[in-house]
């Protein structure tokens, strides 16, 4: 599955990023950070707390603006796009902090979609009102046969204030993946989770890569969950990439281990 990154044709590259800047006020959160995440991979993304992986997805899927760079999705430029029309180029990101569904059960939840990202439901973008209700049916079965995928369609009619934190992480993997993105990015999908469903949530994103053909960046503090899943490994470090390779290689990597021992100070 590795390649060397400079000989990648444009139509391997799924999500490309070009020297991205960012700061906020005296502080540089993201520092020419350039890389790339070829199609079909998993590719992880790890860092020590505060090296800038959360800024970078905030950055590559429209929620913040860079004060520099540029990014690409699927060769486009989207670099100045708002985080919907990001969605529609194909990239779907989910957060670390899940979202609150107050007040919806996990069947709404579902056909809200990926929501703040697509800023409202997903019905409207693929149809016209008088369609509506055809599309609601047809989303509602597409909603059920996705959660069936992540064992969880017997939640479908709980208030999504019931949801353990483990199953909201499972209905936002659902929900992120209704419109079929060609890129989902993760921030931290295990984090405070059990370690079975840890392992249920690694052998998902497996078959999802597998056999829908669905590219993972996965930002994930979890040392073996990432080193196990990813390949390659991409390393920042004060908000630049410090390297990227295999999980041999990043493991091995004097760099990847002095940064950890200086960011724990
Ligand atoms: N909205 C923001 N306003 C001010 N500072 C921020 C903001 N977002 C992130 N930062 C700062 O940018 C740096 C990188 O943060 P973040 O991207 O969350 O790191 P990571 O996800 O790698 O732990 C940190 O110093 C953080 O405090
Ligand atoms: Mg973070």
């Amino acid at each position: 599955m590795k390649h060397d990154g400079a000989n990648l044709s444009k139509d391997d590259v799924v999500l490309e990023t070009q020297g991205l800047r960012k700061t906020f006020g005296g502080l540089v959160a993201t520092d020419d950070a350039s890389f790339q995440v070829e199609r079909g991979t998993i590719t992880g993304m790890i860092g020590p707390n505060g090296a800038g992986k959360s800024t970078l997805f905030n950055l590559v899927s429209g929620f913040y603006e860079p004060d520099e760079g540029q990014v690409f999705v699927n060769g486009t430029d989207v670099t100045d796009m708002p985080p919907h029309e990001v969605a529609h180029e194909g990239l779907i990101r989910t957060f670390q902090t899940p979202r609150k569904l107050e007040g919806m059960t996990v069947r709404e939840a579902m056909l809200v979609g990926p929501n703040p990202q697509l800023g409202e439901s997903v019905i409207p973008l693929f149809t016209s009102p008088g369609k509506v209700q055809q599309e609601e049916s047809e989303l509602l079965a597409h909603a059920e046969e996705l959660l069936e995928r992540f064992e969880i369609d017997h939640l479908i009619d709980q208030p999504s204030t019931d949801l353990s934190g483990g199953q909201l992480k499972l209905v936002e993997l659902a929900r992120a993946i209704t419109t079929e993105p060609d890129i989902l990015l993760l921030d931290e999908p295990v984090a405070g989770v059990n370690p079975t469903l840890a392992n249920d949530i690694k052998r998902f994103i497996r078959t999802l890569n597998e056999e829908e053909d669905l590219t993972f960046l996965i930002i994930e503090h979890d040392m073996p969950f990432i080193m196990d899943l990813a390949d390659p490994v991409i390393v920042l470090d004060q908000g630049h990439v410090l390297m990227e390779g295999t999980p041999e290689e990043v493991k091995n990597d004097s760099r990847v281990i002095d940064a950890y021992l200086g960011g724990a100070e």
